[in-house]
């Protein structure tokens, strides 16, 4: 078949396999394509079991798959054959040398650029898809561009701003997509290029076009944004413990000025998720690269503030429990960063059930997606964990109960029947108040929603 154009995507993952999807799935006169250097995780996208779990997403590629999505390990082939390459290969924080723990590790990313040097016969669009420091683009163009076949690459940003378990939803109807490109003829017109894509199905005023770097750091600061709204809320929360005001009412007050607006200041143990906490570092690192020390300062806060809620979560647990949870089982509702996600990347689930293994509690495990990246992020410590799928058989016996994950499944619980099973005092820490803490405290729990009062039979906690 002759298709209108030929779209490559390098990196199947949370990014580059929806994405792509919903592309083919809007776009049947495109061929697209996406490879990625792990066979398992290809297999998997070419199976009934696709390798990352969003609502949605399961249809979308059912739809395309075969007709015109390909998911394929033969990357170099696929180079060769497309007109416009995304890169979504992962873009992790260096964990060595310069910049370890705060810059982007751009090994994967440069790779992927000089093998499309190595392979490619003909001109090509590049577009970056990954979340990356600003001026990335720069210096992958040097790369690219540095070939001596007479090959021009051109290289745009177009950054993802699709939120797991909404992605499908998020990639159907974005609030806006972003294209930034050179403002040369050739960067305009590889531009119109990309936009006519997502013109297919995204209104033309919400296609916004801008210079690269502007692209760039807008991903980062919509990230970082976002991320600032939660730890601001969750700073208050534990202003709101103190004295006794309840951070659910602050959040709905302040949310219905609508200069403020209500999303993102659900108060929660702590924000997880591949990007919030990189694309900070990455702001934090290009900040201070630049000498601006109160700049990086201020962002560099909002990753504090949360690896201290999490912190505190713990802290509370552990006074509540008569300041010790040696020997005690806890059992974690929730392990995924977010719901409708098998996700775990930063997860506050991880640093929490490692405090907890810490102060020798007998960690239970529950989710309905995400155990088996639980077992990979809690290795180091997997003798003193269980892992239980069924939360009313990882509540049996046990003495707390704390929701890390706003799974709708939890909500619906019995909790009655929940609470027979469990030692006494049975406490419940409800990480992202979603439960009914007044139904909870008249069955017998002893309840600690985050940013309220706690509801306790006990007068000693
Ligand atoms: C985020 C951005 O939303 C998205 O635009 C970008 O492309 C990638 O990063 P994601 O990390 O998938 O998306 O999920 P998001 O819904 O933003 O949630 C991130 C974390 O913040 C989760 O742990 C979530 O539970 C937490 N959160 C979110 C809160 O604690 N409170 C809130 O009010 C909202
Ligand atoms: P994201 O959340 O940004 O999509 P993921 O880690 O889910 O990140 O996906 C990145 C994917 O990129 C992984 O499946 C990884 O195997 C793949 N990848 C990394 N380097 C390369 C490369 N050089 N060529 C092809 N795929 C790559």
């Amino acid at each position: 078949m002759n298709f209108a154009k030929k779209i490559l995507c390098i990196g199947a993952g949370y990014v580059g396999g929806p994405t792509m999807a919903v592309i083919a799935a809007k776009c049947p006169q495109y061929k697209v394509t996406v490879v990625d250097v792990n066979p398992a995780r290809i297999a998997a996208w070419n199976s009934d079991a696709l390798p990352i779990y969003e609502p949605g997403l399961s249809d979308v590629v059912k739809q395309a798959r075969g007709r015109n999505l390909f998911f394929s390990t033969e990357i170099d082939a696929a180079i060769d054959e497309a007109e416009i390459i995304f890169v979504s290969v992962n873009t992790p924080t260096k964990s060595f040398g310069e910049g370890a723990g705060k810059a982007a590790d751009l090994q994967y990313w440069e790779r992927t650029a000089r093998n499309i040097v190595k392979v490619s016969k003909g001109d090509k669009i590049i577009i970056e898809k990954s979340t990356l420091p600003v001026r990335t683009a720069e210096a992958m163009s040097s790369i690219l561009n540095a070939n001596e076949k007479g090959i021009h690459f051109e290289v745009l940003s177009n950054p993802e701003f699709l939120a797991e378990g909404t992605a499908i939803a998020d990639l159907n109807n974005p609030d806006r997509v972003l294209i930034g490109s050179q403002l040369t003829p050739e960067g305009l017109k590889a531009r119109d290029q990309v936009v006519e894509i997502y013109a297919n199905w995204v209104p033309r005023e919400r296609i916004v076009t801008s210079n690269v770097w502007s692209a760039e750091l807008s991903k980062l600061v919509a990230n970082a944004f976002l991320a600032q709204r939660i730890s601001s809320i969750n700073s208050i929360s534990e202003l709101c413990e103190k004295t006794e005001a309840d951070v659910t009412e602050v959040s709905r007050t302040i949310g219905m000025d609508s200069r403020i607006g209500s999303r993102f200041l659900v108060s929660s143990v702590g924000f997880g998720g591949s990007c919030f906490k990189k694309d900070i570092l990455n702001l934090v690192y290009i900040c201070r690269s630049y000498g601006l020390t109160e700049v990086a300062d201020y962002w560099e806060s909002v990753v504090e503030m949360n690896e201290h809620q999490k912190r505190r979560f713990v802290k509370n647990m552990l006074r509540a429990m008569f300041n010790t949870v040696a020997g005690k089982r806890i059992a974690l509702f929730g392990f995924a960063f977010k719901a409708d996600t098998g996700d775990t990347r930063e997860s506050p689930a991880i640093d929490v059930a490692i405090q907890l293994v810490k102060e020798q509690a007998k960690v239970v495990i529950s989710d309905p997606k995400a155990l088996d990246n639980a077992k990979i992020d809690l290795a180091s410590c997997i003798d003193n964990v269980e892992f239980v799928k069924d939360p009313y058989e990882a509540a049996k016996g046990a003495h707390a109960i704390a929701v890390m994950t706003e799974w709708k499944d939890y909500k619906g619980l019995d909790y009655g029947k929940i609470y027979a099973g469990m030692e006494r005092p049975a406490f419940i820490f409800d990480g992202r108040n979603v439960l009914d803490h007044k139904a909870l405290f008249e069955m017998g729990f002893n309840v600690f929603p985050l940013g309220q009062p706690a509801l306790k039979h006990l007068k000693t906690v």
